[in-house]
């Protein structure tokens, strides 16, 4: 089942005088992994924004769940790339307001789901700070705990894990790779690192060009259940290098 599809969409910012987003079509199926790749300034984020419904696009149609966006609210779960969370909130009210935006939680259950996403990233503890008291790799991962509080089984998370060093970004990754398995989520997940993309994707889709009027798809072939030790695999190494190959061309013009 097709969970997300873009038909024939396009987007200008009023300050340019092109489509930075171009007629394009693509679906994502139910239950997919797809890391996005592609240039600085290609349009990844554009293309979450308008799904989020935060961008309105020129013309086409976003369906979600086979429904137009426009006719339905709170169907996506969102992580912006900035601005990630309220700075007035503490972290466990900042993580409570999916819930609060869901309804139907009493306080009790809010102060557990909350704790209990808090110690899921490595923050038990950090409920009553406040945005400002935390290292930015820290509010990443808030945040993170937040768009799974959402309960969407759609998720867009763009460059969720940048700020994290290198030991706690892989084991973020182990962990949302279990989650997306247990729960049956559908991901997309913008990242500028290429082994982060072939680790977690059922395939990558790539961004090769702006103005975007098409994403190439490249299939990962590795399971469901994977491991680091699969990166080293030659096959995938290869696909790896093709990958990287394919953002030089485009860095190049
Ligand atoms: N509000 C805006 N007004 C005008 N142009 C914008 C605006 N936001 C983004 N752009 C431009 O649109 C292009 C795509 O931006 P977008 O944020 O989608 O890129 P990206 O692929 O996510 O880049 P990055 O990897 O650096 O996050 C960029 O050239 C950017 O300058
Ligand atoms: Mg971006």
């Amino acid at each position: 089942m097709r969970i997300l599809e873009f038909e024939r969409v396009s987007y200008q910012y009023a300050s340019e005088d092109f489509d930075i987003v171009d007629q394009l079509s693509f679906s994502v199926e139910s239950g997919a992994f797809h890391c996005v790749i592609g240039i600085s300034g290609c349009g990844k984020s554009t293309i979450f924004r308008m799904t989020n419904g935060l961008l309105q696009p020129k013309c086409g149609t976003i369906r979600v769940g086979g429904i137009p966006i426009t006719q339905q609210k709170n169907y996506c779960g969102y992580m912006p790339q900035r601005d990630l969370l309220f700075p007035w909130r503490t972290i466990g009210e900042n993580l409570a307001l999916p819930l609060e935006i869901r309804g139907g939680f009493s306080g009790k259950e809010k102060t557990e789901l909350v704790e209990e996403a808090l110690a899921d990233v490595g923050l038990a503890g950090c409920r009553d700070k406040m945005p400002q008291e935390l290292s930015g790799g820290m509010r990443q991962r808030a945040a993170f705990a937040r768009t799974m509080l959402t309960g969407s089984d759609l998720l867009l998370l763009d460059e969720p894990f940048s700020a994290l060093d290198f030991l706690t970004r892989i084991s973020m990754q182990e962990w949302l790779l279990e989650q997306w398995r247990r729960h049956k989520k559908t991901i997309l997940f913008i990242t500028h690192d290429v082994e982060e993309a072939v680790f977690l994707s059922s395939s990558v889709l790539v961004v090769e060009k702006t103005p975007i009027r098409s994403l190439r798809e490249i299939p990962v072939p590795m399971g469901k259940t994977r491991t680091r030790q699969d990166l080293a695999n030659p096959e995938i190494v290869a696909l790896r290098e093709g990958l990287v190959d394919m953002l030089r061309k485009q860095v190049g013009g």
